[in-house]
């Protein structure tokens, strides 16, 4: 006799409510992508491989655009871990995506410093100018909008950040036509990263 109590095993009483990534078309890496991960990976002990979950990752987002089930159980798989410790990454940072971007995504810090100096007007133009609302991608698959948390640089508030990697501080929303603009037709060369020397009028 047992005095554990019967647990409905396998009907749905031990499983995370935490909706899953779409599978999304097969994945494997390329053969260079592959070979820039084994190079990160010889960083760790390889006992610590897991500690390269965060650069295979971005490797994924390089070659794919975003971050899909079947992406997810491939690094699973090449770095030794479960699908859930890589899936438990992706879902904690915001960098990555889960679902297919534009050529540029334009995040618009939304936290206290530049919500105060005017992020939502900045987002509202961002929208206005490029006919799409806040998380949306442009019908031509260039440009995604979102609302981000604090990017660091607070005091050159409102922040707006490309592609993870290149702040434009001090936007204003008549400045958002020129970035937007500037990326259609130079693309990020058109970029001047930060706007450190920009002052607010
Ligand atoms: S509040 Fe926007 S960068 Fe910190």
């Amino acid at each position: 006799m047992s005095f554990h109590p019967q647990m409905p095993y396998g009907e749905g009483w031990h499983k995370s409510e935490r909706a899953t990534a779409e599978p999304g078309p097969p994945f494997a890496f390329s053969a260079e992508h592959r070979a820039q991960l084994e190079e990160l990976c010889t960083h760790y002990p390889p006992e610590r491989r897991k500690s390269a979950i965060l650069a295979a990752l971005y490797l994924v987002q390089a070659q794919q655009g975003y971050i899909t089930g079947n992406a997810m159980r491939h690094v699973a798989e090449v770095i030794g871990c479960t699908a859930a410790d890589v899936e438990d990454v992706v879902t904690y940072y915001v960098m990555f995506f889960t679902r297919p971007v534009g050529t540029y995504v334009l995040q618009v810090c939304r936290t206290l410093s530049c919500a105060l100096n005017g992020a939502e007007q900045v987002t509202a133009a961002l929208c206005r100018h490029l006919q799409v609302a806040p998380n949306q991608t442009t019908a031509d698959g260039m440009f995604t909008v979102m609302e981000f948390e604090c990017l660091g640089a607070c005091d050159r508030a409102p922040v707006v950040m490309v592609n993870n990697e290149h702040w434009h501080e001090c936007q204003r929303p008549e400045d958002v036509a020129g970035l937007v603009d500037g990326l259609r037709t130079g693309g990020l060369a058109s970029l001047s990263t930060c706007h450190l020397v920009k002052e607010r009028t």
